[in-house]
């Protein structure tokens, strides 16, 4: 048989990885008789502030909702300006904007796509409150971006949505140095409780913030007023969000964290079989340009050679059975943003000469060696 035959089963781009594990354990909350957050939230959170080493996680809803309440935490001025790589998902962008304040959208670094230390140094010289920055495809910023940062004395959020099992220089990105480090669930993340994210930070008094902040601002959450014996009082300082994260979730995902170092080896396996052969290719690209044994192995991007039609692409590997991704379409590209968001001072010019030509291939901790071929001969194929 080739890659070729349409007989092959289908390989879709991230299905979730779940065991009967994951379900026993989901099963154990749907019996137990408290659906909402508690106790399973709260292993969840202590398992999770072990591993990476933050002395505080905040289980939430999302990786969005964990962003929301980062920056609000900063309690920027109405418009105040944030800056935002253009080159992420549109929720880091409107975490800032429903914070009441401006995104500054920041221009990438070519061989990395992460935000670029020369557009953060210059968007803080003309004039920024705070900066957002992302770990894209699981791959940390550059150091630089943050030594600049600091130099200037703006608080860095970390959209750590690809990030959860990456490190750097300062040890598991778990918001050393920044406000804090925001993780995402969501069903095609490295570990996944469906939908659902966490806080980790440094601060003690942010985490507070962050407990309240996911539950209406109150100061006593469900657990905390319903249980026998607890004290149904509590108060209301500042007015929160709705971002709590359910047992129910909240088990898939630890669960899950049980086996992540294996899923995360089975990883760093497919990434290696890819690179070995893509990085022979002459028309092709892979982002980040070198391999990094620190990175969380989110996605596996390449750039397609200039002037190919990536949507060709796409089809030629759907016709072979294989689901591919685009991360991502550049912020300031979609509409309501092109109007309301301001670019950096060094403008955008490395994601608009790229942005048509990123395309992430399969990457998960199901996929064979048979299949990451099959994935790899299928790209082959597409290629001029
Ligand atoms: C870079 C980035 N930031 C934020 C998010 C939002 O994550 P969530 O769906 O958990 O809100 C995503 C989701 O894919 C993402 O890729």
């Amino acid at each position: 048989m080739t890659a070729s035959d349409l007989t092959l089963s289908p390989i879709p781009f991230a299905p979730p990885q779940i065991v009967e594990a994951d379900v026993e354990a989901v099963a154990d909350v749907l019996r137990g008789g408290w659906l909402s957050t508690g106790p399973v939230c709260s292993q969840l959170e202590a398992d999770l502030a072990e591993r990476i080493g933050a002395p505080h996680v905040v289980a939430v809803s999302s990786c969005t909702t964990a962003l929301q309440i980062a920056v609000r935490s900063l309690h920027l001025a109405p418009g105040s300006r944030v800056g935002v790589p253009t080159w992420t998902f549109v929720a880091s962008a409107s975490s800032v904007v429903h914070a009441g304040c401006v995104p500054v959208l920041l221009d990438v670094d070519a061989d990395t796509l992460n935000v670029s230390p020369a557009a953060v140094e210059a968007a803080i010289a003309e004039g920024l409150d705070a900066l957002m920055v992302v770990h894209f495809a699981g791959r940390t910023v550059d150091p630089a971006v943050l030594a600049l940062a600091e130099a200037a004395g703006i608080p860095v959020i970390e959209d750590a949505a690809h990030a959860l099992g990456a490190s750097d220089d300062r040890g598991p990105v778990s918001g050393v140095g920044t406000v804090g480090a925001c993780f995402s669930f969501y069903a095609t993340k490295n570990l996944t409780s469906g939908e659902g994210g966490a806080l980790a930070t440094h601060d003690e008094e942010l985490a507070q913030y962050a407990r309240s902040q996911r539950l209406h601002g109150l100061s006593n959450d469900a657990w905390g007023r319903y249980r026998i014996g607890a004290t149904p009082e509590y108060d209301v300082v500042e007015p929160g969000l709705k971002a709590n994260l359910p047992d129910l979730l909240a088990a898939l995902a630890l669960s899950q964290l049980q086996r992540f170092d294996a899923m995360q080896a089975r990883r760093r396996e497919v990434v290696q079989r890819y690179r070995a052969t893509i990085s022979e290719l002459d028309s092709c690209r892979i982002v980040p340009t070198t391999a990094d044994d620190r990175s969380a192995d989110h996605l596996f991007v390449v750039l397609l050679p200039e002037g190919l039609d990536r949507a060709e692409v796409v089809a030629g590997m759907a016709a072979a059975g294989i689901g591919t991704s685009v991360h991502f379409r550049p912020v300031h590209t979609f509409s309501w943003f092109r109007d309301h968001a301001p670019l950096g001072p060094t403008g955008v010019g490395t994601a608009d000469r790229l942005a048509g030509r990123a395309l992430s291939l399969p990457l998960h901790a199901g996929l064979t060696d048979v299949e990451a071929d099959r994935v790899l001969e299928a790209l082959v194929g597409t290629l001029p």
